[in-house]
C-alpha cells in the first residue's frame, strides 16, 4: 500500500526560521508541561508531530535554527528551581510481568541463578504496587535531612521542603535508629483527595489532573511548599537506600522496622511460598482493588531473604530479585451511540463518544474521549459500532478499537465538523497540529468566560472589580456575554445596584472602573482580543508595525490571501511566522469577531501606537535587517539595541529597508540588498554606529 503523500511546499528560509522559532517555543512549553508540571496538554502523537516537523525544518534549514534548539536537549528530567541530588545508592526501577506465566518463568530463572534444588522453597514478600512518585528520604541521627525524587535513578531533585509537609512522613524517627538511614517509598494521593482536588481545580478554571499519579507528582514538584502542604498527600515506605543498620536480613523484618520507625506501609502485604501462593494473592487483590482508597497498578514480588537479594544483584536498572506483576487495564465492550463535539475553554474541539452505559472495572461509563480528528480516522470509529473501552488508571476511559465484523452496513465514517457546535464559527486546524479550534473566540459561549476573564485582566484592559466570581455571575445572568457588553453595562446600573451582595456603591465603583478604561493603547487592545499565540510581546510587535487599529484591520483582511502583499508583510515582522499569522488571519476571517471588533471600536478610544520619544539617534525610524551570525552580539541583543535606538527590525530585505547588517555565513540577502540599493554594513561598521549611543 502506498502512503498518501502529504508533502507541503518548502517554506522560504525566512518562514522556516519563524516556524522553527514557533515550534521550538511550543516544544519547550509541552516539555515543561510534561516533565515538570506533570500535566501534558497534548497527546504523545501530537507532540511527536511537532517534533517531526521541527526536525524536518532543522535538516532543510540548518542555518535558521533558533538559539534554544530543542534538538540539542534530551528529555528534561530535572525541573528548574530544584537543586540536584546525587543518590548515594541508585534508585532502581522494576521489571514487569503481565501474565501468570511470566511470574512462573521469573521464579524458574531465579531458581536456576541460585542453583536451588526443587525441594527448597522460595519465600517472597508480596505487596501492592502503588502508582505514585518514588522518593528517597534521608535521616541522619534520626532526623529527616534530605528528600529527593528518583529523577533518572542516579540524580533526582531536592524536594525536602515539600516532603516535610506530608503528614505521615516522620521528621524524627522513633528510637532506636541507625546513624544513617535512607527510606524509599512512594508519595501518593488517595482517590477521594484526587477527586476533591480536581473538582476544586475545575471550579477555579485550572486544568485537571488525569490520574492520581500526575496529581501527586504535580503537587510535589511545586516551588512553593505551601501548595504542596495544601494537597492531601501520603507516603508508603517499601525499601532502603544507604543505611548503617546491617542487622535486618529479611524483607519481612524490614517492614517491621519501618513501621516501628514511624512509617506507613503498603498494605495488605503477604509472605508467600512459591508462585502459586503469589498468584493467589495477586488475584485476590486484583478483585478487591477497586474498593481500596489508593490506586494500585500491580503487585511487587520481592525475595524475602536479603542474602539471596545480594547474590542475585541487578541487571541494567532493575533488580533480579524483584518484579512488578501489573494488573491488566480494565476493558469492556459496548455500543457507541453518538459522537459529540465538546468545545473547551480555549476553543479546542474534542470528540467525545456517547456509549450505552457499561461497567468498566467497577465504574459505570457512558462517555469516553476520542482525543481528536486523526484518532477517529486512524481507528475508523463510527456511530453504532461495538467498541472496546479501556481504563488504565486514568479517570477518562479510552476507546481502543471498533469491532469491524459487527459493524452495521449503513455505518458511515465520521465527518469532523469544520464549524464550532457552540457558536457556529469556523473551526480551523493548523498544519502539524492535532487539534481543531473554534475561531469565534469573542462570541463562542464555550470560550466566553475565559475570554472575558482575559479581556479584563491586569495585563489587558485592567478593569478593577471584575473578580472571577462576579464575572461569572454577570455572565450567567446574561448581563455580559461579549466584551462589548462590559462597556454598555452602565445601562444596567439599577439592576446591578439591587443585586444580592451589591448595592449602589459597588455598582457605581464597577461602572467607574470600566469608564476609566475606555481609552486604551493599541497593543493592550490587540492583546485583550485573546487571539491564540498573540501574547503581550506579539501584540506590541503588531501595534508597532501597523500603528493604528484601522491599518491593522485592513491589512489583516487582505492577509487572508497568503499571496497578498499584506500576508508577506505580516510574516515579514521579525518573530512572527506562519503559525501565528494563521491564528491572526483566522480570527479576522470570522465575521462574528469582526462584529464584536466593530462594536468595541464604537465604545472605545483606541490610541494609535506612538513611537517612544526621539533619541536623536541616527537609527530613528530606520528599518534594519540582520543576517548571518554576528560575532560580538547575539541576534536578540543586537535587535533589542536597534529597537531602543528607535529602529524597526525587519525580517526580509525590501526596497524599504535602510540597512542590512551582515554577519558570518550570511545568505543571499546581501545580493538582494545590493540590487535594491540598500546600504550593507558589516558588523564592525554597525558597531561603530552604535558606539555613541
Ligand atoms: S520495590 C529496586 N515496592 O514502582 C526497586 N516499588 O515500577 C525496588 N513502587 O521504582 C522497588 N510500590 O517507585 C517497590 N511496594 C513497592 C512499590 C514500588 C510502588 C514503585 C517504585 C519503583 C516502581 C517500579
Amino acid at each position: 500500500m502506498s502512503k498518501k503523500s502529504t508533502k507541503t511546499p518548502l517554506p522560504t528560509p525566512l518562514e522556516a526560521r519563524a516556524e522553527m522559532a514557533q515550534l521550538a517555543e511550543k516544544i519547550a512549553h509541552h516539555d515543561t508541561l510534561y516533565h515538570q508540571k506533570d500535566a501534558p496538554e497534548i497527546t504523545d502523537a501530537a507532540y511527536d508531530t511537532l517534533r517531526a516537523r521541527y526536525r524536518a525544518l532543522h535538516q532543510a534549514f540548518p542555518d535558521q535554527v533558533p538559539s534554544h534548539d530543542p534538538e540539542e536537549k534530551v528529555g528534561a528530567a530535572i525541573a528548574e528551581g530544584f537543586s540536584k541530588i546525587k543518590h548515594s545508592v541508585p534508585m532502581l526501577s522494576l521489571g514487569n510481568a503481565f501474565t501468570d506465566q511470566d511470574v512462573e518463568d521469573f521464579e524458574a530463572r531465579l531458581r536456576k541463578f541460585l542453583n536451588l534444588d526443587e525441594t527448597v522453597p522460595v519465600t517472597w514478600m508480596a505487596e501492592p504496587k502503588i502508582d505514585g512518585l518514588s522518593a528517597s528520604l534521608r535521616y541522619e541521627k534520626g532526623e529527616l535531612v534530605l528528600a529527593a525524587t528518583r529523577g533518572d535513578g542516579q540524580t533526582g531533585e531536592n524536594i525536602t521542603g515539600n516532603v516535610r509537609t506530608i503528614k505521615n512522613i516522620p521528621h524524627k524517627l522513633s528510637a532506636p535508629f541507625p546513624d544513617i538511614l535512607e527510606v524509599r517509598g512512594e508519595i501518593y494521593m488517595d482517590r477521594p483527595s484526587f477527586f476533591a482536588l480536581n473538582k476544586k481545580r475545575q471550579e477555579e478554571w485550572e486544568t485537571v489532573f488525569a490520574n492520581p499519579r500526575n496529581a501527586a507528582a504535580g503537587s510535589v514538584r511545586q516551588l512553593d511548599s505551601q501548595i504542596t502542604a495544601s494537597r492531601s498527600l501520603g507516603f508508603f515506605a517499601y525499601g532502603l537506600g544507604e543505611n548503617t543498620e546491617k542487622s535486618i536480613r529479611y524483607q519481612k523484618d524490614l517492614r517491621y522496622h519501618l513501621k516501628r520507625w514511624g512509617f506507613t506501609l503498603n498494605e495488605p502485604s503477604r509472605l508467600c511460598n512459591g508462585t502459586k501462593e503469589l498468584l493467589a494473592y495477586y488475584h485476590e487483590i486484583e478483585a478487591a482493588r477497586h474498593g481500596m482508597p489508593v490506586d494500585i497498578d500491580g503487585i511487587v514480588y520481592k525475595i524475602d531473604a536479603f542474602d539471596w537479594q545480594e547474590r542475585l544483584g541487578f541487571v541494567a536498572r532493575a533488580p533480579r530479585w524483584a518484579i512488578a506483576h501489573k494488573f491488566a487495564a480494565e476493558k469492556a465492550e459496548t455500543k457507541l451511540t453518538n459522537i459529540l463535539i465538546q468545545v473547551g475553554r480555549t476553543g479546542a474541539l474534542t470528540p467525545v463518544a456517547e456509549l450505552e452505559p457499561v461497567n468498566v472495572g467497577g465504574v459505570m461509563v457512558s462517555r469516553a474521549t476520542l482525543h481528536n480528528e486523526d484518532e477517529i480516522k486512524r481507528k475508523d470509529i463510527r456511530v453504532s459500532d461495538i467498541v472496546t473501552l479501556q481504563r488504565a488508571g486514568d479517570v477518562i476511559p479510552q476507546i481502543i478499537k471498533a469491532d469491524l465484523k459487527r459493524r452495521p452496513k449503513n455505518a458511515k465514517a465520521f465527518v469532523f465538523p469544520d464549524h464550532c457546535p457552540a457558536c457556529d464559527s469556523l473551526a480551523v486546524r493548523e498544519e502539524g497540529m492535532a487539534v481543531r479550534r473554534c475561531t469565534g473566540g469573542l462570541v463562542c459561549p464555550a470560550q466566553a468566560l475565559e475570554r472575558l476573564r482575559h479581556f479584563v485582566a491586569r495585563t489587558a484592559f485592567n478593569i478593577e472589580g471584575f473578580g472571577e466570581q462576579r464575572l461569572r455571575e454577570l455572565w450567567e445572568d446574561k448581563l455580559i456575554q461579549t466584551p462589548v457588553d462590559i462597556f454598555t453595562l452602565k445601562k444596567h446600573r439599577e439592576t446591578l445596584a439591587v443585586r444580592e451582595g451589591w448595592g449602589e456603591k459597588s455598582a457605581d465603583n464597577l461602572i467607574a472602573a470600566i469608564e476609566a478604561r475606555r481609552t486604551i493603547s493599541l497593543s493592550r487592545f490587540i492583546f485583550a482580543l485573546g487571539i491564540p499565540q498573540v501574547g503581550e510581546a506579539t501584540a506590541k510587535l503588531l501595534a508597532r508595525h501597523y500603528l493604528t487599529l484601522s491599518t491593522w484591520r485592513t491589512s489583516m483582511k487582505k492577509a487572508q490571501d497568503p499571496e497578498n502583499e499584506a500576508y508577506l508583510d505580516l510574516i515579514g515582522i521579525d518573530q512572527i511566522g506562519s503559525s501565528i499569522a494563521t491564528d491572526i488571519t483566522a480570527f479576522f476571517a470570522e465575521k462574528h469577531n469582526i462584529a464584536v471588533l466593530e462594536a468595541l471600536e464604537k465604545e472605545l478610544s483606541i490610541e494609535s501606537y506612538t513611537p517612544p520619544p526621539s533619541t536623536g539617534s541616527p537609527l530613528e525610524g530606520k528599518i534594519i535587517v540582520f543576517t548571518g551570525t554576528l560575532a560580538k552580539l547575539s541576534r536578540i541583543e543586537a535587535k533589542a539595541k536597534a529597537e531602543t535606538l528607535g529602529a524597526k527590525v525587519g525580517g526580509s530585505v525590501s526596497a524599504k529597508t535602510d540597512y542590512l547588517v551582515i554577519g558570518a555565513n550570511s545568505g543571499k540577502k546581501a545580493e538582494k540588498a545590493e540590487k535594491l540599493g540598500v546600504k550593507v554594513l558589516n558588523e564592525e561598521e554597525w558597531l561603530a554606529i552604535l558606539k555613541d549611543y
